[in-house]
């Protein structure tokens, strides 16, 4: 049958029924990303396979040498890849063939693609998650030098993105970098569990040579061999776990860039972003788009989906391998991609936005924002129950209301028009700087705890 027309399914279809199974059965295509992996993955397993004596040592070094080679090919950008030959395994092989013929063949001895897909694809996935850890160890170390510069800045405090109280620069920044480390620390949970090896599970069911998977283990850095070949071949969880770290991380990553967005608007105008990570308008000539931010609020949306994409697809997948799983590399690759790159433009914007004080301060002192102290005063100073203390405060409010002023600006007069007993001292609870610094509980926002947490990131990164 001619390949440019399919008798199946009519003209629709250019190519014949083979080049159609080839399309959807071969993997090269993104696979190929982890060539580096797959031959360390040979390389310890030929090292092996002579160790124990399967192989001879002038095979494992004709394997070693070829190997090297393709790796230079590839690197090189020389290599030639084949669509037939299906996935990288299977490329890397054909080659060494060609390059070192006969040892080649010994090299799958005691292995199979299972095993060696596991594998490779472990690896790549852990040298990401070590690229994680690193992107948020700097994305933290923008957040607490902003914290440390803007310790006692006065910004309001926000629950319904309404003004609650006010909060401290420094704080707000330190918030973040809880949720960072967070995040690191789920990256390095995940990478703990994940560091067993399955190579040397062959297909599902273990191998009758007598190999040393202890050692395979040891040459690829994995704490130890996975202890159940069947497991160790249909395991996809260290993925899955990569991907929800991921989301977990880009769903942080969200709320800040949609803050940025709010903060840099000419409404706000709490922060100015770098032109760096900012960009223009075709027709509105004022204009300075957060891009940048924006980009990375909307990167949740590939990284989660990648995330239910892989547990959908592994959802009632049956022992052991199915060729479902080859669908698990380009979901991992697109959201570390862009979770790397998302990292890299917020540690980018973090480091380069300034914050607008004098903003910030008079945002703060606005909207009623020392209410609470206020009530806390009259708890404090007139001995009231809190709750009668919330609804005089409440009536505070609405009279400064009704005069279109804030409370700091409230006459004497006229708050004892409220409640009588009320004295001048009210007044020092009503600036909010005074507000930031009464916040010394433990976790609270004030300059002090600011600074001591300063120091201790600073300690620790
Ligand atoms: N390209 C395959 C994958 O990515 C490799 C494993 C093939 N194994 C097999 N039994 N066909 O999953």
């Amino acid at each position: 049958m001619s390949q440019d027309q399919n008798k199946m399914w009519g003209g629709r279809f250019a190519a014949g029924p083979d080049a159609i199974m080839e399309a959807i059965n071969a993997s090269i295509g993104f696979d190929r990303r982890m060539a580096a992996q797959d031959i360390e993955g040979s390389r310890a397993h030929a090292q092996m396979l002579a160790a124990v004596g399967i192989i001879s040592d002038t095979d494992a070094d004709a394997i070693r040498e070829g190997l090297l080679t393709v790796l230079s090919e590839i690197e090189g950008g020389t290599f030639q890849f084949s669509i037939a030959l299906e996935d990288i395994h299977m490329n890397v092989e054909a080659r060494l063939k060609d390059l070192i013929g006969e040892p080649a063949g010994r090299l799958h001895t005691a292995r199979s693609r299972n095993d060696q897909v596991a594998t490779d694809f472990k690896l790549w996935v852990r040298d990401q998650m070590d690229a994680a850890i690193e992107g948020i160890d700097a994305l933290m170390r923008a957040f607490v030098d902003q914290a440390d510069a803007g310790a006692d800045w006065v910004m309001p405090g926000f629950t319904h993105l309404q003004t609650a109280q006010p909060v401290t620069w420094g704080h707000h920044m330190l918030a973040y970098v809880e949720m960072l480390a967070r995040d690191k620390s789920r990256f390095e949970d995940a990478r703990r569990r994940m560091n067993t090896s399955p190579l040397g599970a062959a297909a599902l069911a273990g191998t009758g040579f007598a190999i040393d998977r202890e050692m395979t283990a040891q040459a690829l850095r994995f704490d130890r061999p996975a202890a159940n070949s069947l497991d160790a071949v249909s395991d996809r969880d260290f993925a899955l776990e990569f991907l929800s770290c991921a989301s977990i991380c880009a769903m942080h990553l969200s709320r800040f860039a949609e803050e940025l967005v709010i903060w840099s608007s000419a409404q706000f105008k709490f922060v100015t972003l770098s032109d760096r990570f900012s960009t223009g308008s075709s027709i509105m000539p004022q204009k300075k788009n957060p891009d940048a931010a924006e980009l990375i609020r909307a990167k949740i949306g590939r990284i989660f989906g990648a995330n239910v994409a892989l547990m959908t697809v592994m959802k009632g997948l049956p022992l052991t391998y199915s060729k479902d799983m080859q669908e698990d590399k380009e979901q991992v690759f697109d959201a570390a991609d862009n979770l790397m790159l998302a990292l890299a433009a917020m540690t980018g914007m973090v480091t380069d936005m300034t914050a607008n004080k004098d903003a910030l301060r008079a945002a703060a002192a606005s909207g009623f924002s020392t209410a609470t102290d206020l009530a806390d005063w009259l708890v404090r100073t007139l001995g009231m129950p809190f709750r009668e203390a919330h609804h005089v405060t409440g009536s505070l409010v609405a009279l400064a209301e009704s005069r279109d002023v804030d409370l700091p600006e409230l006459t004497l007069v006229e708050m004892q028009s409220v409640h009588a007993d009320i004295n001048e001292s009210v007044f020092d609870v009503l600036t909010v700087e005074n507000s930031v610094r009464s916040r010394t509980s433990f976790g609270g926002t004030a300059p002090e705890n600011v600074r001591a947490e300063v120091k201790r990131w600073k300690g620790l990164l």
